[in-house]
């Protein structure tokens, strides 16, 4: 059951779609104390409770012991001292003797204190107007279930989206991105799109194409497209100001960009200098801006990535001369240990600042609303707009798109990266602990930049990164400019590589068919341990396995020279052990504790007891995934008595998800997997 509470005079948000009736008194599992400026929910937490959610932020799958910030940041260093990152996923779990769900429908700063200054005790504080949601429910996947109708569908991205995915800032120009085509189809590497970062634009400018670099875009295109490699441009939030460019000057025509304290178009500076934020929080500068994807669209793009909207602020101009003042009043000083920081400060403090973000304005809809009252909606309603858009100008098919920042709701429109990582160890980890999060408030379709956007990556921290990267949907190497090149045909053992992302090109009927299932079925893609074993107290406190679909559990490596892992399995199942595609090896492992050596070059995953997942045969030449082959599949199973699976499979473009020949249903029994837990011959 879901009850809501509203205090104040909320904003509308969007994040749900659901019509839940207010609830009057108070709601049982927290104390609420209102104050004149906020909302504060607490709790005394029990010794084995166990905090689940608040998708994108630092730390472990239990969150117990920090506080989160839901304040949507542009920050790169995502060390665990962080309070806040790109996201505000205000949903989260407190599981123990009874479980709750609760959901605070606040677009502003949110405090989720489990247990950072009282270590038994839960403190919320959110602004003074919001809806809280409290869902019950016994059973954890139940309530994440009941949590995700109240917010609706997830976002299904098109199937070539599930291949593998390369990218870099920094590649400039048509020669470039020929080349990491090559790099990658003339040694039998899949690869099925390459990024566009800000690199293509004239200037930084959206929605242009530098000339000098791609001189004949469609063309070019269409060239890729013959090799079914898919182009994906960066669209950021800011828009330049600069005379004669069209998006500037037709937004400042119409009113569609934000206003600063006086009324005048808000001034910020990102990677072009100054710019203009569209409104994307008023429904018509939201439909103009989404209506300028279709330039690109036009001339045969089909997947963006949106950037820089929390929206990201280098400096502004107010706040600059400031700086700059104070700067230049302190030359020629003998500056010591309190001047000389304080100049570093100045400098730093320019960015992303809570000043500017409470300078500027939003005309929702007529009502005029402070940006730092719904600082963390930006992101979801750039997104939006482009999603709108999409359902507009192409009604019938899906198009790629995934945002840097979110709120709850924009799982909707499109997926999210889990934005600036690094090439460290710790980051691999961290990816691995943000899935499940991510997928409790609906984001399903995500990843991490592979291989660690800054800092130059290791040939191991790559392998045994794209390891992992084998079960997320969106699987893409990403990197920073500046940084070591990180194409996998760029270091030693090329065929390690080529055998681990061709695994993923074969486990795709199964992570594509889960994928749809989560989406289509309200549920979660990626799983703690709890969430499927609920009586086992030694799962509840596993923080680096996952289950993923309904028959696997991963353990990946995440440590640098390891030869392998220690690894819990809660009940029996089955090891199976793979260096490629056709040489693989499986064991019956009994419920318990194990180490178990994986090899560098090795991907070990695990099948649940009466599972099976079906695996695509892959010819040597299977590039892309318009190679795959989807009339017969081997099956891989560990059935002691008999097993079921739906498969799901479609065209992988349009939108009809329902009709019945997409939806397969298997039967297995014990005797199809006496031979080597493979089923090699049912069409
Ligand atoms: C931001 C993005 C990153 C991108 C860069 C340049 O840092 O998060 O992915 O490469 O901007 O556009």
């Amino acid at each position: 059951m879901i009850r809501r509470f509203v205090f104040g005079q909320p904003i509308e948000t969007g994040a749900v779609v659901q019509d839940i009736p207010v609830c009057a008194g108070e709601p049982e599992y927290m104390t609420v104390t209102e104050t004149e400026e906020a909302i504060i929910l607490s709790r005394t937490m029990a010794e084995d409770d166990i905090v689940y959610g608040l998708g994108e932020q630092v730390r472990g799958i239990n969150k117990r012991g920090f506080s989160y910030i839901s304040n949507a940041s542009d920050d790169p260093v995502h060390t665990e001292e962080k309070h806040s990152l790109y996201g505000a996923h205000n949903f989260m779990i407190l599981a123990g003797d009874s479980n709750f769900g609760l959901f605070v429908d606040d677009p502003g700063k949110v405090v989720f204190d489990a247990g950072e200054t009282q270590i038994d005790t839960l403190t919320i504080t959110a602004g003074k107007n919001c809806v809280i949601y409290f869902i019950d429910g016994d059973d954890l996947k139940e309530i994440v279930h009941q949590f995700r109708g109240l917010i609706g569908r997830s976002y299904i991205a098109p199937k070539w989206a599930f291949g593998y995915q390369q990218s870099r800032w920094g590649y400039e120009c048509e020669d470039d991105v020929r080349r990491v085509v090559r790099g990658h189809h003339d040694n039998g590497i899949p690869l099925e799109a390459v990024y566009m970062d800000i690199d293509y634009m004239e200037d930084f400018k959206d929605f242009t194409i530098d000339g000098d670099k791609f001189p004949d875009f469609p063309a070019f295109v269409e060239e890729m497209k013959q090799q079914h490699v898919h182009l994906v441009p960066i669209i950021d939030a800011g828009v330049k100001i600069e005379k004669d460019y069209p998006v500037y000057e037709e937004g400042v025509r119409n009113d569609y960009f934000c206003k600063d304290e006086e009324g005048n178009d808000f001034v910020a500076a990102v990677w072009p200098g100054r710019v203009h934020f569209p409104d994307v929080l008023n429904s018509e500068a939201r439909k103009w801006f989404g209506n300028k994807y279709q330039w690109l669209i036009d001339q045969g793009i089909d997947g963006f990535w949106n950037d820089m909207n929390e929206p990201a602020i280098f400096y502004s101009d107010k706040r600059l001369k400031e700086a700059m003042d104070e700067i230049i009043s302190m030359k020629g000083m003998n500056l010591d240990i309190h001047s000389f920081f304080h100049l570093k400060d100045i400098v730093r403090e320019l960015s992303n600042s809570a000043e500017d973000y409470a300078s500027f304005y939003h005309d929702m809809d007529g009502v005029r609303v402070r940006h730092a009252d719904v600082h963390n909606l930006y992101g979801y309603n750039m997104t939006k707009a482009a999603g709108e858009a999409f359902d507009r100008i192409a009604p019938d098919r899906r198009i790629l798109m995934f945002s840097r920042s979110s709120y709850i709701g924009m799982h909707r429109y499109g997926g999210i990266w889990t934005g600036d990582n690094n090439a460290w160890w710790s980051q691999l980890l961290l990816s691995i602990q943000q899935m499940p999060a991510l997928n409790m408030c609906g984001i399903l379709y995500t990843g991490s930049d592979i291989g660690g956007f800054g800092g130059d990556t290791t040939e191991d921290l790559l392998l045994r990164w794209l390891e992992f990267g084998i079960f997320t949907p969106l699987m893409r190497n990403h990197a920073a400019i500046g940084t070591r090149e990180q194409e996998v045909y760029q270091f030693t053992h090329l065929d390690n590589f080529r055998n681990i992302i061709r695994i993923r090109y074969g486990l795709l009927p199964y992570i594509y068919s889960e994928y749809m299932k989560a989406a289509l079925k309200d549920e979660m893609y990626f799983r703690p341990l709890a969430f499927d074993y609920p009586q086992d107290k030694q799962a509840a406190g596993v923080e680096d396995q996952l289950l993923v679909g309904e028959s696997l559990m991963i353990a990946p490596v995440y440590k640098q020279n390891a030869k392998g892992r220690y690894v819990y399995l809660p009940e029996d199942m089955l090891m199976v052990r793979m260096s490629a595609m056709d040489n693989r090896s499986c064991e019956v492992m009994e419920k318990g504790h194990y180490y178990i050596e994986i090899a560098l070059n090795e991907l070990v995953f695990f099948v649940r007891k009466n599972h099976v997942l079906p695996l695509a045969r892959l010819g040597d030449s299977v590039l892309t995934t318009a190679d795959l082959e989807e009339s017969s599949y081997e099956w891989l199973g560990y059935v002691t008595d008999q097993a079921e699976y739906e498969l799901y499979t479609d065209d992988g473009i349009s939108k009809d998800y329902i009709p019945e020949e997409q939806w397969k249903i298997y039967s297995f029994t014990a005797e199809d997997f006496a031979d080597n837990f493979s089923l090699q011959n049912i069409d």
